[in-house]
């Protein structure tokens, strides 16, 4: 096994003090799960060794997928058997059929019992196709079975946005057992993409207890992204509470928590690493601690003093770089650089202390923007500016954000052009509006309503871009294959995908491409297209133009930059802010609660302009100049 997934007690070293439970933090999910699944090989062998079966806990989600993976690859490439395990799964919605394409049976089904050897009178996944009245039985029976096993030897948990393991929501028992549970509103509401539709998402689910869970001899809780990033520090660094029933993994004594750097990203050894560690110090370290210390003091930046640095656990900082007010107007000076009306550079000037050149005056631009509308409510403000410059702006819309729209708005598209035609009747659009209300599309009529959803986007995004005065022989729309499952779970990205953004970019030869730096993205999305776009770069970087590329990542709806991180700031005046909300406005079937919003319910224009504000704030908060808005950017390297 991975030296790193070796349990340790959690909170021995200093830099862990703050940790109730045992971490494993890897830079890429991929690597992290490809240990898990090496551990639960080696633990199926060991049991094969003693003639004995293994017993494992399984969880659904999208975390565990790539573990999965790694095992069905090692079944068929190695001949990893499965003959001697017995699986349990956490839990199922309720009501729930088998068949159905959103239950956890398929799930399991389809992306691993299909492919492996195990036979399949071993794997055990809760009923949420029996009546109400068999449930209690059938939970008993499943804890009686699970003791009938011997008990799980290894239990793999996910780890959900409210802090559940397994379905346990806030408010369940620490002593609880396997059960009919009411889901709490946001778990529902995460799901919401997969069921295409808050309204479709059950409102019940069976599943284990927490005591259940904690019965399991060895436990790997995974989590991937900066989505989780905030549970994940309440569940390691709190005080255990029924509030987060995986806070009650502190209490089992060989659980590890396998995180990817994202997911690790608010744990205080990563975030204030000051406060347990010694810091080998670099600029941006320092600018770090001295934002955090402003924060933490409520002063400006050439307001601190020695004091504060020696009070605040940053004495040591100011003992290397002191004294302070050498150090406040070294860090002042880098913020204030960041800050620039010009985001492709500004032209005929010094631009030593500029985020971006002055040459060439006039810029080809990409602005590549994963769904048709993260380019204004990302980036609008900067947008406009870039064209208004005299930028040439190539937009590069990746994918066509077809399953975003719904069927209403579709039906609504579909009404006008029979109002338009109404002289001549057209009883194939006719019939196609009755199978959507009716949800019974054959899968030609499928592909035709999601081709209509995916051209409502484009003309919307085309409305914007016109009115950033864009013409729309710069705005591109690449279509990548990989999105188009007409699903929330989409293909991986494929050789295709990778070659149309390569051909793009080649086409353009640009010298500034931005991109969204998204890794909160809920479902993805956004972090597949940043892939592609690395990819891509990598692979064109020997082309003497790339040399002169420079890259740009904004963030996306769902989180911003710290000040720390941000290489380039700019402004927006009070006028720019209200085109930015006009341009987000023309993505009409992405308002009033939009198919995927995420957790925050407030529509796209209000986080974009909550977010502009408060990066605005910080600025002032800082001591430097009082804008009403900023976007934010930071420079990738490649
Ligand atoms: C799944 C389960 C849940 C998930 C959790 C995280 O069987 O019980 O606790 O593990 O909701 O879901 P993902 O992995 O989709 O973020």
């Amino acid at each position: 096994m991975s030296e790193k997934l070796k349990y340790i007690p959690p909170g021995r070293l200093e830099k862990t003090r703050y940790e109730k439970l045992h971490l494993a933090v890897y830079r890429e999910p991929e690597k992290a799960s490809t240990d898990i699944a090496n551990a639960i090989a080696d633990l199926i062998r060991a049991k094969q060794k003693e003639n004995k079966t293994c017993v494992l806990g399984l969880a659904t989600g999208n975390t565990p997928l790539n573990v999965y993976k790694k095992l069905i690859q090692w079944h068929q490439k190695e001949g990893l058997s499965f003959k001697n395990v017995i699986t349990f799964n956490l839990d199922e919605y309720f009501p729930m059929a088998p068949e159905d394409a959103n239950s956890y049976y398929q799930y399991m089904h389809s992306n691993f019992f299909n492919h492996i050897d195990i036979d399949l009178a071993n794997t055990h996944i809760p009923r949420g196709d029996l009546p109400q009245s068999e449930i209690l039985e059938h939970c008993n029976d499943y804890e009686s079975e699970i003791k009938k096993a011997g008990g799980i030897d290894l239990q793999l948990l996910g780890i959900g946005q409210t802090g559940h393991i397994g379905f346990n929501e806030p408010g369940s028992h620490l002593n609880s057992r396997t059960r009919l549970i009411t889901l709490d509103y946001l778990t529902r509401r995460d799901a919401a993409k997969t069921f295409e539709g808050f309204e479709n998402v059950p409102r019940r689910a069976i599943t284990m207890g927490v005591k259940t869970i904690l019965e399991a001899r060895r436990i790997f809780i995974m989590a991937w992204g900066e989505n989780k990033a905030r549970i994940v520090r309440k569940t390691v660094e709190e005080s255990e509470t029924e509030i987060i029933t995986a806070s009650f993994l502190q209490e089992h004594t060989n659980t590890t928590f396998v995180l990817d750097f994202q997911a690790a990203s608010e744990l205080t050894r990563f975030k204030t690493p000051w406060i347990v560690s010694q810091v080998d110090w670099d600029d941006q370290k320092i600018l770090h601690a001295v934002t955090w210390l402003c924060g933490k003091t409520n002063k400006a930046l050439l307001k601190l003093s020695d004091e504060d640095y020696n009070q605040n656990s940053l004495s040591e900082l100011i003992s290397i770089h002191g004294p302070s007010y050498d150090l406040n107007i070294k860090m002042f000076n880098k913020l204030q650089h960041t800050i620039t009306g010009w985001p492709g550079g500004k032209p005929n000037t010094d631009d030593t202390n500029r985020p971006e050149r002055s040459s060439p005056s006039q810029k080809r631009v990409i602005i590549f923007s994963p769904h048709p509308d993260d380019d204004v409510i990302s980036m609008g403000g900067s947008f406009d500016r870039l064209v208004t410059q005299g930028h040439q702006v190539h937009i590069g819309y990746q994918t066509s954000g077809s399953v975003a729209v719904t069927d209403e708005d579709a039906i609504r598209f579909l009404e006008v052009t029979l109002d338009f035609n109404s002289k001549q009747r057209n009883p194939y659009v006719e019939h196609l509006i009755e199978c959507i209300k009716n949800k019974n599309l054959s899968p030609e009529q499928f592909q035709r309503v999601l081709h209509l959803k995916g051209t409502i986007r484009k003309r919307e995004s085309l409305a914007a871009t016109r009115y950033f005065g864009l013409p729309d022989h710069q705005v591109h729309f690449l279509n990548l294959p990989f999105y188009e499952t007409g699903k929330a779970i989409k293909n991986p990205p494929s050789q295709k995908d990778l070659e149309i953004v390569v051909e793009f970019i080649d086409r353009v030869k640009p010298h500034q491409i931005f991109a969204a730096g998204d890794l909160a993205d809920p479902h993805g999305t956004h972090r597949v297209c940043l892939n592609i776009i690395f990819e891509a770069l990598s692979v064109l970087k020997p082309k003497p133009y790339m040399k002169d590329c420079w890259v740009w990542l904004y963030r996306g709806a769902w989180e911003e930059w710290e000040l720390h991180q941000i290489d380039m700031a700019i402004p927006m005046s009070p006028d720019q802010v209200l085109r930015k909300r006009k341009a987000i406005f023309y993505h009409e079937t992405q308002k009033d609660g939009a198919m995927f919003q995420g957790n925050d319910e407030r529509e796209f224009w209000v986080r974009a302009e909550d977010r502009n504000r408060t990066t605005a704030e910080q600025y002032r908060k800082m001591g430097l100049a009082e804008y009403a808005a900023m976007e934010a950017f930071k420079r990738y390297y490649y």
